[in-house]
């Protein structure tokens, strides 16, 4: 039978856990170093550190000409932050997002994180967010189709007053970092591409406090909310199983806000 290319042999999803152990080590590092005066490019040079010495590739160094193994996004920046020289503040609450490839397979994944007590405003975002990506991967099973993801996804941010990005998705991933198929994190239920096992891929829902549109900035990189409200994300790599759903880059520290929504 022809198979999509996009779906993995056993011996392929074993290299994707390696990496994916990697990058989950990186984000359980990185947590207690995410403090007020703390430089976003030092948590990166932390994490390129950290994946490097663990057997890894940091993905995103020479992807496009990007210079860093992470991206750091703070507060209004939706995603792609670049890390720099400038430090944390106070109740600055920041996704960190990293990519490790072993053997040439990749794993693709990324937290919130707050430097020191958030506000209620961004400490609510960040929890309804990753509510939605976990609502997103536990419609994950064969015979599903993507638009179920994105419609749990789009109604867990609407029912909270919040708006889905709507310009950038989620994406299969394996032996390149992005491949088809896109993930939209928003849609209708029972429409788009039907999951069959041996897929992988990331759901990553970028969700505003304010309105969905956002804007490049002239680095070229840094994506923000075109109306300057608060944006959070969070992000895994799943593989579709025969019965359901791994997730190759769940961290333990999450195992209970995971199992609140799946209840696995
Ligand atoms: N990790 C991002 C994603 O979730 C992509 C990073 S782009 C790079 O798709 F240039 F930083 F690699
Ligand atoms: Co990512
Ligand atoms: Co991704």
């Amino acid at each position: 039978m022809l198979m999509p290319a996009f779906v993995k042999t056993p011996d392929m999803i074993a290299t994707m856990r390696r990496a994916a152990t990697i990058a989950t080590g990186a984000l359980d590092m990185i947590g207690e170093h995410v403090q007020p005066g703390v430089s976003t490019e030092h948590l990166d040079a932390l994490c390129q550190q950290y994946i490097e010495s663990h057997g890894g590739v940091a993905s995103c160094i020479g992807y496009h000409g990007y210079a860093h193994a992470t991206c750091i996004s703070v507060n209004h920046v939706v995603c792609h932050g670049v890390p720099g020289s400038k430090v944390l503040q106070r109740g600055d609450a920041l996704n960190i997002d990293l990519v490790v490839a072993v053997d040439g397979w990749h794993a693709d994944t990324s937290a919130m994180f707050f430097a020191g007590p958030p506000s209620i405003a961004s400490r609510r975002l960040a929890a309804v967010t990753q509510e939605a990506m976990y609502l997103g991967i536990r419609e994950v099973k064969p015979g599903a189709t993507l638009g179920d993801i994105g419609a749990v996804i789009q109604q867990h941010a609407k029912q909270n007053g919040y708006s889905v990005v709507r310009d950038f998705c989620g994406h299969g991933v394996g032996a390149k970092m992005h491949e088809e198929p896109e993930v939209r994190h928003y849609g209708q239920r029972g429409t788009g591409r039907m999951l069959v096992p041996g897929m992988t891929f990331t759901i990553e829902p970028m969700i505003n406090a304010g309105r969905h549109e956002v804007r490049t900035l002239a680095d070229e990189w840094t994506v923000v909310t075109r109306d300057r409200s608060l944006s959070a994300q969070w992000e895994h790599t799943v593989l579709v199983t025969e019965t359901g759903v791994e997730v190759l880059t769940l961290r333990a520290s999450e195992a209970e806000a995971f199992a609140k929504v799946t209840g696995a």
